[in-house]
């Protein structure tokens, strides 16, 4: 195929996802000459619209919901971070043929709490907020930066002590359901349930966030979310939504497949300014 790199993003729906913006802002950025689309597969013609894409000379897709899971069935390899997450959200076609399956939610995490937000983690205690794939996603790249603990809350305990058990080898990693989270107040609480998107707070006792608190939402939206309100109502140090991690895994995907990290700074300034 001639013309420039083809790449996209498979999701269904996803015609509200922000990568194509972000992507071609990378592009700009960095010189790059490649097309960005999205790709609303229905879920029994997933593997096979992915092949096809890849078949006519695709370079790289990004995967996001529902398709985080079964889309791994698609790469030959998967990095080590992928394994852990369970998870893929890239898809990278390789010169030799091979295509790679990764996961760069976690470290799109883990680079906006260390270098955007200037967030220590090493050391620090960290609630996680949720068991779900959110947080099975991002719990290696986090465990990675050593910190002293990390308690993984959940509405059903049982998914949060699951989840902590997987991770048992990889660091100090706890699970528990909401009214059995203990010593508060932690250094660095992260919400990555899905009750953002409808507006509600997690039922966790308010003694988790204290004036010292870093609070992130991975969830975003336009304006605040409500966890993030809600924990500046609270009295925390800082509280920011996940726009940030958003760019971040974004740009990391961009790498895994151009060769170059672009600049996350201007595209999260064009994002966060509207
Ligand atoms: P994702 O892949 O986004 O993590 P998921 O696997 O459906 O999605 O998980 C959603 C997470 O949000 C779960 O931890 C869920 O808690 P349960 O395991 O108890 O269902 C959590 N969640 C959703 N709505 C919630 C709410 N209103 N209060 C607290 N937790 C909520």
């Amino acid at each position: 195929m001639s013309g420039p790199d083809q790449y996209g993003v498979v999701g269904h729906p996803v015609a509200h996802s922000l990568s194509p913006f972000i992507h071609a802002m990378f592009a700009r950025q960095t010189g790059q000459s490649l097309n960005y689309r999205l790709f609303d597969f229905r879920p029994e013609e997933l593997t096979q619209r992915i092949a096809a894409f890849f078949a006519e000379g695709g370079k790289g897709l990004n995967i996001t919901l529902p398709y985080k899971v079964a889309a791994m069935a698609c790469a030959g390899e998967l990095t080590p971070r992928a394994q852990h997450a369970g998870a893929v959200n890239t898809l990278a076609m390789r010169k030799d043929g091979t295509m790679l399956g990764d996961n760069t939610d976690g470290v799109g995490l883990t680079q906006d709490l260390s270098v955007n937000q200037r967030v220590v983690v090493t050391r620090r205690r960290v609630l996680i907020i949720g068991a779900g794939g959110a947080v099975r996603g991002v719990l290696a790249p986090l465990l990675e930066l050593n910190p002293e603990a990390v308690i993984i809350a959940n509405r059903t305990a049982d998914r949060a002590k699951a989840l902590a058990t997987a991770f048992s080898q990889m660091g100090s990693v706890q699970g528990v359901g909401f009214r059995y989270i203990a010593g508060g107040p932690y250094d660095v609480v992260i919400n990555a349930t899905s009750a953002s998107l409808t507006g509600e707070i997690p039922d966790v006792p308010v003694a988790v966030i204290g004036p010292d608190t870093f609070c992130y939402d991975m969830a975003y939206g336009k304006g605040d979310t409500a966890f993030v309100r809600w924990c500046m109502e609270l009295g925390c140090r800082a509280a920011v939504s996940g726009w940030g991690m958003l760019v971040e895994q974004a740009a990391e995907s961009f790498r895994i497949w151009r060769g170059v990290r672009p600049l996350t700074g201007p595209v999260l300034s064009a994002l966060t300014a509207s």
